[in-house]
């Protein structure tokens, strides 16, 4: 069955709204990153009288919020389970409180906002094997621990589940529509301004800021970094969090779709939500998770998940395609406030852990509490998401990430030599003794050497990226960056050309 040529998701907002930053300014709050966090928190200091900048490198949805599956929902596959393992039962307790409330909050900002489609729909996590049975009963269990309504039982899929757990009224909604209409209310607030096209490249200072673009500064006394993983390097986060990358398809498929937003416990994993697509009902079939960077050609992640739809739906056509990737905290709780002790001002919102949705607005609705010296009013669960948490129980963990990193580092160095995929596209080999890329097989070439520590990007041919297998900076062909941590583009292969004669 045909793929889709572009991956491109079906509610993506496309060009620039907003004109990007080109004089100096002063504000109260700098929030860098307009996906679902970073936009959320805004909306919300703006609302509380802030004056708040929104500085964007690409446009307002670019990033993974804009190419999300987009379930708004509570139960999170086995969450729980490994939550009240790594830390506690109460810990459990308030991350569900969290994703409540946040529901709660989106519920009624998406109301209103046809175009967002937002639907009430259940959740459901379940097994299809017998080591899957033991977990999803598990999950009940500790969901129930942690304050949520759930009950075992439930699923509507067209295959037998061995077990499966479900908790009615939560959510689904077009991410597109819903993250535009936050930008364009913090626009039209007085205190508000949002500006696309606008890369941060520096935040100095350590008590009040000068972000620093290519064009401007903004001085503020707060700021707020929300672009998916930090881009400063306080908190080192990038060191104790994994990159993931997830696939979508979306099917036209002959007759009906289960209802529920399902997530398989079992590997390989599935998620399944319905989305309305120019007025047809379509199903997302999701999964495929791997590090991003790693894993080899992408488009066959693609391949896996219409195989796997075609033996249980009667699959008409591919009507879309799309990926994206998040970031997993090495002890599984996202990282929301201060970075650092000498910087209680710099907040950061990340390692969403896939669950950005609820989560990124949580992490909003506790950083505007911060702002506004209203900690904890609100957000009473707040304090389990303290960046400078001792996490001993994610130690060997992020132990073994860096290992990982180190190993990557000095292989990919010694041998760049790989590809081109099947399409001729993405061959990279080494120049001197720099790896450089092919995007196209006779296209400029770039320096594949990632701008944030020196990984060797791997050429993704599903979505035509160069993707870090470090730490899951992405570029496009051309080398632009398209992700964080890096801030700046992949170099050109290409000799500068000599200065004309005066
Ligand atoms: C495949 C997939 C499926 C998912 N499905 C779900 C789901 O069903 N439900 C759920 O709850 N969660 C889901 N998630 C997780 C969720 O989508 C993310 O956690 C969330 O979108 C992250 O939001 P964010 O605002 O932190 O980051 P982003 O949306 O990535 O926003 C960061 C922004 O910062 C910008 N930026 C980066 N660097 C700079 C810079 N230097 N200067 C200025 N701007 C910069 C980027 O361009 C980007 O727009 C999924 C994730 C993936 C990968
Ligand atoms: S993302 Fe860190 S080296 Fe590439």
């Amino acid at each position: 069955m045909q793929l889709p040529a572009d991956s491109t998701p079906p509610w993506a907002i496309g060009s620039s709204a907003y004109a990007p930053l080109a004089e100096d300014r002063r504000a109260d709050v700098v929030v860098i990153g307009a996906g679902i966090a970073g936009l959320t928190t805004a909306a919300l200091l703006a609302r509380a009288g802030k004056e708040v900048v929104v500085l964007e490198g690409r446009s307002v949805g670019s990033g993974t919020s804009g190419r999300t599956t987009a379930k708004v929902s509570a139960l999170q596959g086995a969450r729980y389970q490994v939550l009240a393992d790594v830390h506690d039962e109460d810990t459990a307790a308030r991350y569900a409180r969290a994703q409540l409330d946040a529901l709660a909050w989106m519920a009624e900002q998406a109301g209103p906002v046809e175009a967002a489609q937002w639907e009430r729909r259940t959740a459901l996590t379940y097994a299809t094997t017998e080591a899957g049975r033991s977990k999803v009963e598990q999950e009940a269990r500790a969901a129930t621990a942690a304050g949520l309504d759930v009950e075992l039982g439930g699923a509507d899929l067209p295959f037998e589940a061995t077990a499966s757990v479900m908790l009615a009224d939560q959510a689904q909604l077009d991410p597109g529509p819903y993250l535009a209409a936050l930008a364009a209310e913090i626009a039209a607030s007085p205190n508000g301004t949002v500006h696309e096209d606008t890369r941060v490249t520096a935040v100095r200072g350590h008590r009040t800021f000068r972000v620093v673009t290519p064009r401007a500064t903004v001085s503020a006394q707060h700021v707020v970094v929300a672009t998916l993983l930090p881009i400063t390097d306080r908190g080192f986060f990038f060191a104790r969090a994994e990159p993931k990358s997830s696939y979508l398809v979306a099917l036209d498929v002959a007759g009906s779709v289960p209802q529920t937003m399902s997530l398989s416990v079992d590997e390989p994993s599935r998620s399944m939500r319905t989305a309305r697509i120019d007025g047809q009902e379509r199903l997302l079939v999701g999964g495929e998770g791997h590090h991003t960077g790693r894993g080899g050609p992408t488009l066959a992640r693609y391949q896996a998940l219409v195989d796997w739809a075609q033996e249980h739906f009667p699959v008409n056509e591919v009507v879309a395609r799309w990926s994206a990737h998040d970031y997993v905290p090495a002890d599984h709780l996202p990282w929301v406030g201060a970075a650092s002790f000498t910087s209680p001002h710099l907040l950061v919102a990340t390692g969403f852990e896939k669950w950005g949705m609820t989560m990124g607005t949580a992490a909003a609705l506790l950083l505007a509490d911060t702002i506004t010296g209203t900690e904890g009013v609100s957000t009473p669960w707040g304090a389990i998401f303290d960046p400078k948490r001792m996490a001993l129980r994610g130690l060997p963990t992020a132990a073994r990430l860096n290992a990982e990193v180190a190993g990557h580092m000095a292989s990919d160095w010694i041998k760049p030599e790989a590809g081109p995929a099947s399409d001729g596209t993405g061959r990279r080999r080494r120049s001197g003794l720099v790896p450089v890329g092919e995007p196209e097989p006779s296209g400029p070439a770039v320096r594949v050497v990632c701008t944030h520590l020196g990984g060797v990007c791997g050429w993704n041919d599903g979505d035509r990226t160069w993707d870090c297998p470090l730490h899951g900076s992405r570029f496009e062909g051309d080398g632009t960056v398209l992700a964080a941590p890096a801030i700046r583009p992949l170099r050109s292969a290409e000799p500068p050309s000599p200065t004309p004669d005066a």
